[in-house]
Parts: structure tokens; sequence; C-alpha cells
């Protein structure tokens, strides 16, 4: 009887088990049916709008046809200099206001001696101006500087969050990393007010063509229903790449009032997936901010000032905070209670009321 009983178990186990794995297979066949048939449908309601509309039949006078075969300019030369061996270069961009002494800037480069393995980074930081003071104020304390021209419009002052001005520089912003990407450049951007403790590299996805930030982290990278913070991102150049950062760029037109960072937020949805490009969101565990702080020092790689909307004089305050808790995580580490640590909150940024 035993064994009659041990048979039968195992028949059917055995039977259960290719049932599973037959049941897998057709799941998967049909899911694939069912994207393949929703293509037409999603490709033909683009055609509705006209910012999705095949990048072929797209003209921008703004986007050039770029040849990489046969121009050196002086771009390409920045970029040559800045760039580690993989091609690959930390860009910020810097306005005077931002540039002044004993602020911004000098925050943002103290990081980067203070944190740890990330001096050597440094040597890969292209400084990308949007006026002469900060041109002349890098040059003072930075080998990499680039100056992003513009016609007709003043970068200097602090842009207002969303007024004309601002929406022009970020997008301007946008073309400018196109650029870099056309020209063969990979690249980690960072606004000037992200510390830079640890170095990213060891962090970012060894997948991904485009990975960025958000202020508050959803539990998976590729969960969509993250908001990208486009203050952070890295970018590996490549056909793909490319394109998609053209198409971006190009989107500005059907979105006069919204800034590069909110048509992303829009683009998240099904642009990645229609060009197969690998995007992303980094984990606050690593990459944090004011929104939502890394509550493990020992595993913070970067800090954001963000959700700080009093600007410049509250973020200096606070970041300056942020830099003394490293300092003082550093030493104590040192004795092995570096886990006791805690960032001091940021009180300037968050008396201004809102979030
Ligand atoms: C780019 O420039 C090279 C050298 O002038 C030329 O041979 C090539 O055909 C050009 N490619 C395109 C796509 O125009
Ligand atoms: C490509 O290089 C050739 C030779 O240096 C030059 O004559 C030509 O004008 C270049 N083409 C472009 C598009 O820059
Ligand atoms: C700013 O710093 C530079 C050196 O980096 C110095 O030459 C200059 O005098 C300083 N300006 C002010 C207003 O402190
Ligand atoms: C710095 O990095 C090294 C190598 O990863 C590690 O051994 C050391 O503990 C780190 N120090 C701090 C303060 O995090």
């Amino acid at each position: 009887m035993k064994g009659v009983n041990q048979r039968v178990v195992r028949t059917v186990t055995a039977f259960l088990a290719s049932l599973i794995i037959v049941v897998g297979f057709v799941s998967i066949a049909i899911d694939e049916q069912l994207q393949a048939s929703f293509t037409p449908i999603l490709i033909s309601m683009q055609k509705l709008f006209p910012s999705e509309m095949d990048d072929l039949h797209a003209k921008d006078p703004d986007i050039p046809p770029y040849n990489s075969s046969n121009v050196t300019d002086e771009l390409k030369v920045s970029l040559s200099k800045a760039a580690n061996q993989e091609k690959t270069v930390i860009i910020t961009t810097l306005n005077a206001a931002w540039a002044q002494n004993n602020s911004m800037v000098d925050l943002f480069l103290k990081s980067f001696h203070i944190g740890n393995g990330t001096e050597a980074l440094l040597r890969n930081l292209l400084i990308v101006a949007v006026d002469e003071k900060a041109l002349n104020r890098c040059r003072e304390i930075h080998p990499h500087c680039y100056l992003m021209k513009t016609e007709g419009v003043d970068f200097s002052g602090e842009n207002l969050y969303m007024t004309r001005g601002y929406l022009k520089m970020m997008w301007r912003r946008l073309r400018f990393f196109g650029q870099v990407l056309e020209r063969g450049y990979n690249f980690v951007f960072s606004d000037a007010d992200i510390m830079w403790f640890r170095d990213p590299f060891t962090k970012f996805s060894s997948k991904a063509d485009f990975q960025v930030a958000s202020d508050r982290y959803r539990r998976k990278a590729t969960n969509p229903y993250n908001k990208p913070n486009a203050g952070f991102m890295y970018v590996r150049s490549n056909e793909k790449t490319v394109d998609f950062f053209n198409f971006w760029y190009r989107s500005r037109k059907d979105y006069p009032r919204k800034n590069e960072q909110q048509v992303l937020n829009l683009l998240k949805w099904y642009e990645f997936k229609r060009r197969r490009l690998k995007f992303e969101f980094l984990d606050t565990k690593y990459f944090g901010g004011y929104c939502e702080r890394t509550k493990d020092v020992n595993s913070v790689c970067t800090m954001h000032a963000n959700c700080c909307e009093l600007g410049l004089k509250a973020k200096v305050i606070d970041l300056r905070n942020t830099l003394s808790d490293w300092e003082k995580y550093k030493q104590q580490e040192k004795l092995g209670k570096g886990k006791d640590v805690l960032w001091t909150s940021p009180d300037a940024c968050q008396n201004s009321g809102r979030r």
C-alpha cells in the first residue's frame, strides 16, 4: 500500500510541476502577444499627439543632426579633458549666485574633499558655468570649467522656480546634456546642492541606460510611481539615450509651462518601454535628501538639499550642518560608534512652512 501511495504522490507532483511550467510558458506567450497587439494601438494613439510622433519624422531646428566622426568643438575638448578612461564625466551647473565665496559651490567641493573615496572624482568634474561671473569663480577654484552660452538670457541671478528665465535655463541645460551624450560621453549630473560623501559609482546599476534620483523612493528601482528628481542622474551614452534626450528636449514645445523634470514624469509611463531604454530610479538609502534622509550614515552616498523652497540662503545654512554631521560621523566611526551619529534636521529649509 505504502509503495503505491508514494508512486501516486510522485506522479501527481510531477504532473503539477509540468502543469506549472506549461502555464508559465503560455502566460509569457500571451503576455507578449498582448503587448504586440497593443503596440499598434499605442503607436496610433501617439500619432494623435505631435510630441510623441516617431523620431524620424520630427524635426527641430534647435537640434541639428550631429556627426560625431568629424567635429572637434570646444565642448568635446572640455569633455575629453575632464573624462575618465571610461569616457564618463561628472557635471554640475553654476550661476553667479551659487558661485559666490563661501557659498554653494564651496560646500559642494568641500564634500568631495571630506567624503570617503570622493576626492579623486574631482578630476572628472566639469563645472558648467551659465554666466561670466560663475565662469570666473570656477577658474579660481577648479581646473575644468565650461561656459554654456545662451543668447539673450541672463541666468546670473537666483532664478525663481518656474519663472520664464528658470524654465529657459532648465531646457537649455537639458539640450546641453543631449550634446554631451552625442559626443559619446557618459555623465553623472549633480546639482551643486548635493553633497558627495561616498563614490556613487559603486551603487549604480550596471545594466541601466538612465538612472535618476527621486525625492521619495517607492520600494523598487523600476517602479514608475517613483517621481524623478532630475537634479541627480547617471546616463550612459548610446543610441537609445541620445535619441531619448533629443525627444525629451523637443517635448518642451508641447508643454510650454512645464520644466524638463515634470515632462520626464509624464514620459516615464511608456517612452522607456517603447524605446527599450533601461531606466531606473535611485534608492534614497544611498541617494538621499532632505525630503527623505538616508537613515544610516553608513550607507549614504549623496545628500541633496531638496524639499527646500526657501532657496540659496536656507540651503547653505542646512548644508553646513550636513557637512559637520559627516565630519562627526567620520570621527565617531574611528571609535566604532559611527552608527550613533544622526543627521541634524534641516530646520532652515523646513521653516519655509511648506512641505
Ligand atoms: C559624417 O562625416 C564623415 C566625415 O566627413 C562622413 O564620411 C560621413 O558620411 C558623415 N556621416 C553622416 C551621417 O553625415
Ligand atoms: C569634415 O572634415 C573635413 C576634413 O577635415 C572637412 O573638410 C569638412 O568640412 C568636415 N565636415 C564637417 C561637417 O565638419
Ligand atoms: C573671493 O575669493 C577669491 C579667491 O577665491 C578672492 O580673490 C576674492 O577676494 C574673494 N572675494 C570676496 C568678496 O571675498
Ligand atoms: C571608507 O571606505 C573604506 C573602504 O571602503 C572603508 O574601509 C572605511 O571604513 C570607510 N570609512 C568611513 C568613515 O566610512
